[in-house]
């Protein structure tokens, strides 16, 4: 196959440098990531500012390393994709600056892209998945959505949370109980060998699809504040019981009321083997086909970016290229 056929993405939101080549199709010639785990571990979280250092340090390596994946046949390439936003604004500076100066020297289009509408895409990487009509739940560190899509692009937002997001919540938890980083994997191996015995609240689960976790976390912080010998794999299984609980509620809620094919879920949690259970659990029992990402397309990535991007390159209304910190799924 010749031609400009594949879209270059990059995406550098928050700590991980991505580069990847997809076709339109969702098969991804090449990906590489390099992971800043190292820089940020003994901050207990990621530090921007060093974020954004390492970026321009790892970008353009990453990038000729994807090319040769295509023997740097930049004539290969239909466009760029960036992640423009939701993100730190360092970094998303460096991934957009790094695009756009390729852009400008290959005479190529770059596309700013929404981060949100990248997880969306993820489960259409190395082959297609999603049927529609679909429910959605994103659960990233940054975001918790749950939303009803009729197509790629038609999407309506159902829910999200008042406060932390999922992924936020966990790692914040995971802090509480010294696990170090990254701190969701962490919390999810120490639940799987405790029991679920404290009944930690659940909150807004009766009605809606609007979500709140931080009722919750307040909770397990003055459980450990009381009992300090309390085990900590018993809080661990009881504070994932009560978020599945949470979100299976309002997923079941939403299935009961919007018509749906598949139940999408993606994002950086999505790679729990829980949340990867529960929503087995839900389809089967409701007939709704389970929709996940293959576990290393669930956290970011610059595949889900550039499988994306063949959105806006179809949709050819001008590309907005302002880096944008906080952004809805809704906003391209
Ligand atoms: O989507 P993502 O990679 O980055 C954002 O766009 O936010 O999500 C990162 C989040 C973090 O909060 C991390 O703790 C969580 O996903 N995460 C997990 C697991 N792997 C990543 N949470 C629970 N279990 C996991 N296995
Ligand atoms: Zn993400």
């Amino acid at each position: 196959m010749s031609g400009a056929d594949l879209i270059l993405g990059i995406e550098t939101s928050c700590d991980d440098t991505s580069v990847a080549l997809v076709d339109r199709g969702g098969r991804v010639i090449a990906c590489e990531t390099v992971s800043q785990f190292d820089i940020h571990a003994e901050f207990g979280g990621v530090f921007p500012e060093l974020a954004s250092r390492a970026h321009l340090e790892a970008v353009l390596p990453t990038v000729d390393k994807v090319l040769k994946a295509i023997d740097s046949d930049t004539g290969r390439l239909r466009a760029i994709g960036v992640t423009r936003g939701p993100g730190l604004i360092g970094s998303l500076i460096v991934g957009m600056n790094t695009a756009q100066a390729l852009g400008l020297a290959w005479g190529k289009p770059v596309f700013g892209v929404n981060h949100l509408r990248g997880h969306l895409r993820s489960p259409d990487l190395d082959e297609k998945r999603i049927t529609y009509p679909a429910l959605l739940l994103l659960v990233s560190g940054g975001h918790t959505l749950l939303c009803h899509m009729t197509s790629t692009t038609e999407i309506t937002v159902l829910g999200t949370t008042r406060d932390d997001s999922v992924g936020e919540t966990y790692d914040k938890v995971a802090r509480m109980l010294d696990l170090g980083m990254p701190g969701g994997p962490a919390l999810d191996r120490l639940a799987r060998a405790g029991r679920a015995v404290h009944r930690f609240p659940r909150p807004m689960i009766r009605e809606g699809y609007e979500f709140s976790f931080s009722g919750l976390k307040s909770s397990v912080a003055r459980m450990l504040e009381k009992d300090p010998d309390v085990d900590r794999a018993d809080v661990a299984a009881s504070f994932v019981a009560a978020c599945l609980d949470v979100l299976g509620t309002k997923v079941r809620r939403a299935l009961g009321e919007y018509e749906a094919k598949s139940l999408v879920v993606v994002g950086g949690v999505a790679a729990s083997p829980q949340i990867r259970d529960l929503v087995g659990e839900i389809c089967a029992k409701t007939g709704v086909q389970p929709c996940l990402p293959p576990l290393k397309w669930a956290t970011d990535n610059a595949a889900m970016i550039a499988l994306a991007t063949w959105d806006y390159v179809d949709r050819s209304e001008p590309t907005d290229m302002r880096t944008v910190p906080s952004m809805s799924l809704a906003a391209w």
